[in-house]
C-alpha cells in the first residue's frame, strides 16, 4: 500500500493532473504514507501553519505536507465554548507545550507560564478570541524599518481575505451602540468574525465614563480606527456562538489529495546542504523522544510555522542563529543571523479588581452560584444564548495614546536604551530603528500606548501596547527534543514600559470615580486603595502582572544589518529555500491581539510563496 501510494505520488509530481484523479487519499498520512519529496514542507500546523498550507494547496500541481507536533483536537467544549474556552481549561494538559520563562530579573525573578497550544490549529484553537487589528500607525511602523510593502493599507486586502464578517444583532446595537462598518471586513474569509448574543450591562458603565472623560468611540477597528474607544469582534461563528480558528482552513482543504498533514510528529532539524547559499534539502521529523529520525525532502520551499518560541528554536538546532550561541552549544554554524531568537515582544498586563457592591447580577454570579451557572449553559445549549457565548475579556476595547494618560514629558525615557541579553552591534542597531520610530509615533495621538479593558467579573485589564523591553528565546540544546528553549521575557526591564502602566493604573483610578462607575459601588480590592506611591505601584506591577501571550519578534522582518532574521519576502537571510511566516516575523508588535495580524501575515506569505521570487534562478 505504502509503496503503491509512493509510487502515484511520484508519478504526479511528473503529471499534476493526476492528483485530482487519485479516488481515495487518507485525510492524515502516517510516516509510512508520506511522500519522498513535497513541493512545500509547512513546519507547525497551527494558526498560521493552517492558512499557508491551505493556500498553497489551492495549486492542485504543487504537493504540500504539513508536519504538527500535536494531535487533532477532540472537539470537545473546552475547544468550543467561548466562555469555557475563556476558562483556558487545555492549559497543561496534553494539548499544551507547558513552556515556562526563566526567572526574569525585572519581575522579581517571577517566571511566567506561556501556554502554547500544541494542537492542529494550534494557539487559535486555545485563546480568547479577541479579534481586531491595530491602527494604521502598527503597521506603518514595519514599512519605516525598511520592509517595502508592508503597511495598514497593502495588508488590508489579507485582512480581509482571512475574515468571514458578520454585523451584530439589532437587539445588541440597540441596547449598546455597537458601531461597525461592514464595508471594512471580509466576507468570504476561513475565520469568522462576530460579537457574542450577550454583553454584561456593566459595560455600559464603562463606556459611559470613558465618554464622560472625553474618549470617543471610533467606528469600526478594521477601517483604520483602533484608536481610543472601538468595538472589537471576536473569532466566533455567529451561527454556532462557538470557537472560529485555524483548523477551519484545514477543514476547507481536506478533501484536496495534494494536500497531507503528519500529526503527532515533531520537527527536529533543517537538514541544509551548500556553501554561498544554503538550501533546504530535507525536513528531519521524530514521532517521540527514542523514536528513530526520518527525514522527508524539499522541492521547493521549507515554510517554518512553528510559533514565536518554536520557530527560532528549530533555526538555532539546524545551525541557522548567533554563532556564539551555536559553538557554545557544539552546533556547527550554518548561517551566522544573530537576530534569530532576539527581539522577542509581548504584551504584559496588569488587572485590578473590585467587589461591585450595587450590581444585581454580573459575571462574578457565574463563579459564586453554581445554579446560576447551570442555568446559563443550559440557555447557551438550547439557544446559542447568553454569558456562555461570551469570551473574551470585553468586546470594548480602549487604545489610548501616551498624552491621554499622561501630562509628563517621557522622552528622556523613550530614548532609554534597554537591556538585551545579545551584545550584537546589528540588533543593538535594530532597536535603536525600532526605539526612533516608536518615538516618532508615540509622542502622536495616532499610536496607542496602553490597553484598557472593562472584564465582567469586575476589574480592568490594563497593558502596555508598545513594550521597549526586549526579551530573548534560546536553544539550551543541541537537541530540539531535549526539551523547551530557555526563554527570557525581558518583562519591564525598560523604565518607559514601568511608567506606562504607573500612570495608566492612575488614570484607571480617574475612570473609576466617575459618576457612570460610581454607580456600581466599586470596592478596589486589587491593586488596593492603599497602593499609591509611584513605588507602591510599581511593587505592584512586578509582583502582579501578567502576560497576554502575544509573542511576537523572535524572527523579525527586518533588514539583515539591523538583526533582523527574515527579508521582506519573508525568506530566511542566507538561505535559498525557507521562510518564516508565523508571529515571529512581527518586527514591532502591534497594538492589537495579535492573531488577526497572523492571519493576514499568512495570506500574504502564501501569496509571496506562490509568486515563486526564489525559484527565477
Ligand atoms: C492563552 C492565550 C490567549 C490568547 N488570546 C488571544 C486573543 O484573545 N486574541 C488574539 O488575537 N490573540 C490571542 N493570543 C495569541 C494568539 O493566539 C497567538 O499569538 C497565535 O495563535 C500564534 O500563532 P502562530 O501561528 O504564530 O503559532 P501557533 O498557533 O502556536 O502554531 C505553532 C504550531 O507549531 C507546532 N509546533 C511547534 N514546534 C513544532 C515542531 N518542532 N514540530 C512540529 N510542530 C511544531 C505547535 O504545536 C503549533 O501547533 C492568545 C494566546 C494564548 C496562549
Ligand atoms: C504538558 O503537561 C501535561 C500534563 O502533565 C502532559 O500531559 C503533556 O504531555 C505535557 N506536554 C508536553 C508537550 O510535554
Ligand atoms: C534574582 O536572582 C538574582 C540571581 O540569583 C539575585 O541576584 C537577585 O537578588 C534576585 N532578585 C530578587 C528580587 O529576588
Ligand atoms: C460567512 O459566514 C456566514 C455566517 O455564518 C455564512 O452564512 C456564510 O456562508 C459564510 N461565508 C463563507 C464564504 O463562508
Ligand atoms: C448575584 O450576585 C449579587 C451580588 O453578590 C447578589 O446580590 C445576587 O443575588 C446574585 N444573583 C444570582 C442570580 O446569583
Ligand atoms: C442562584 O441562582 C438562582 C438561579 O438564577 C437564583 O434563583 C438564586 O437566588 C441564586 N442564589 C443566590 C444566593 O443568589
Ligand atoms: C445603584 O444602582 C442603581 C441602578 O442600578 C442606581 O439607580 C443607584 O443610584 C445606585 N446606587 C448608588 C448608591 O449609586
Amino acid at each position: 500500500m505504502a509503496s503503491t501510494f509512493g509510487a502515484l505520488c511520484a508519478l504526479t509530481a511528473l503529471f499534476p493532473a493526476i492528483v485530482t484523479s487519485i479516488p481515495f487519499v487518507p485525510r492524515f498520512v502516517s510516516e509510512n504514507q508520506i511522500l519522498a519529496a513535497y513541493d512545500y514542507v509547512v513546519i507547525g500546523g497551527g494558526t498560521s501553519g493552517l492558512a499557508v498550507a491551505n493556500r498553497l494547496s489551492e495549486d492542485s500541481s504543487k504537493t504540500v505536507l504539513v508536519i504538527e507536533s500535536g494531535p487533532m483536537d477532540d472537539g470537545s467544549e473546552d475547544f468550543k465554548i467561548p466562555y469555557l474556552g475563556r476558562g483556558y481549561k487545555n492549559f497543561g494538559t496534553k494539548y499544551d507545550w507547558n513552556v515556562t520563562s526563566v526567572p526574569t530579573a525585572s519581575l522579581g525573578n517571577r517566571t511566567i507560564i506561556m501556554p502554547q497550544a500544541r494542537v492542529l490549529g494550534g494557539t487559535s484553537s486555545i485563546n480568547g478570541m479577541q479579534f481586531a487589528k491595530g491602527a494604521p500607525s502598527d503597521y506603518d511602523a514595519w514599512e519605516e524599518l525598511g520592509n517595502e510593502g508592508w503597511n495598514f493599507k497593502s495588508l488590508t486586502k489579507y485582512f480581509e481575505k482571512s475574515e468571514n464578517f458578520t454585523a451584530p444583532s439589532k437587539k445588541l446595537v440597540e441596547e449598546f451602540g455597537i458601531t461597525y462598518d461592514e464595508s471594512a471586513h471580509g466576507s468570504t474569509g476561513f475565520i469568522h468574525s462576530s460579537f457574542p448574543n450577550f454583553l454584561w450591562p456593566q459595560l455600559k458603565n464603562w463606556i459611559g465614563a470613558m465618554k464622560s472623560l472625553g474618549h470617543s468611540v471610533s467606528q469600526d477597528p478594521a477601517n483604520g480606527g483602533a484608536l481610543q474607544l472601538f468595538w472589537s469582534p471576536s473569532s466566533s461563528n455567529p451561527d454556532t456562538q462557538t470557537r472560529s480558528f485555524s483548523r477551519e482552513y484545514y477543514d476547507g482543504a481536506r478533501d484536496r489529495p495534494n494536500l497531507h498533514v503528519l500529526l503527532e510528529t515533531t520537527v527536529t532539524k533543517l537538514l541544509t546542504s551548500g556553501d554561498e547559499r544554503i538550501r533546504v534539502d530535507a525536513v528531519e521529523f521524530s514521532s517521540s523522544v527514542g523514536a528513530p529520525k526520518k527525514h522527508v525532502k524539499v522541492k521547493r520551499e521549507a515554510v517554518l510555522a512553528a510559533g514565536s518560541i518554536f520557530s527560532p528554536q528549530i533555526l538555532q538546532v539546524s545551525g541557522i542563529g548567533p554563532t556564539s550561541l551555536l559553538k557554545s552549544l557544539g552546533i556547527e554554524v550554518v548561517v551566522d543571523l544573530p537576530g534569530v531568537g532576539a527581539n522577542l515582544q509581548g504584551h504584559v498586563y496588569i488587572a485590578t479588581f473590585y467587589q461591585m457592591t450595587n450590581v444585581s447580577l454580573s459575571a462574578a454570579n457565574l463563579t459564586t452560584n453554581t445554579t446560576f451557572y447551570n442555568e446559563m449553559y443550559e440557555l447557551y445549549k438550547a439557544k446559542r444564548d447568553g454569558p456562555f457565548t461570551n469570551g473574551g475579556a470585553s468586546n470594548m476595547i480602549a487604545m489610548l495614546p501616551l498624552s491621554d494618560i499622561t501630562s509628563d514629558n517621557l522622552h528622556s525615557l523613550l530614548e532609554t536604551p534597554s537591556e538585551t541579553s545579545y551584545r550584537d552591534t546589528s540588533i543593538s542597531k535594530g532597536y535603536q530603528a525600532q526605539l526612533k520610530i516608536l518615538l516618532r509615533h508615540l509622542t502622536t495621538p495616532k499610536m496607542a500606548a496602553t490597553e484598557m479593558l472593562w472584564f465582567s467579573e469586575g476589574g480592568a485589564i490594563l497593558s502596555v501596547m508598545h513594550p521597549l523591553s526586549r526579551g530573548t528565546v534560546t536553544t539550551t540544546s543541541s537537541s530540539l527534543l531535549a526539551g523547551i528553549p530557555a526563554i527570557n521575557t525581558g518583562h519591564l526591564s525598560h523604565p518607559l514600559d514601568t511608567k506606562i502602566f504607573i500612570e495608566t493604573l492612575r488614570y484607571t483610578r480617574k475612570i473609576i470615580a466617575t459618576h457612570e462607575m460610581r454607580e456600581l459601588g466599586l470596592v478596589e480590592v486589587l491593586p488596593g486603595a492603599e497602593v499609591n506611591t509611584d513605588e507602591q505601584l510599581e511593587k505592584a506591577i512586578r509582583d502582579g502582572s501578567g502576560y497576554m501571550y502575544h509573542m511576537t519578534g523572535t524572527c523579525s522582518m527586518m533588514k539583515r544589518e539591523l538583526g533582523g532574521v527574515v527579508d521582506k519576502d519573508l525568506r530566511v537571510y542566507g538561505v535559498k529555500n525557507l521562510r518564516v511566516v508565523d508571529a515571529s516575523v512581527q518586527p514591532l508588535i502591534p497594538a492589537a491581539h495579535v492573531q488577526s495580524t497572523i492571519y493576514a501575515v499568512a495570506e500574504k506569505a502564501a501569496d509571496l510563496i506562490k509568486a515563486g521570487s526564489l525559484w527565477r534562478d
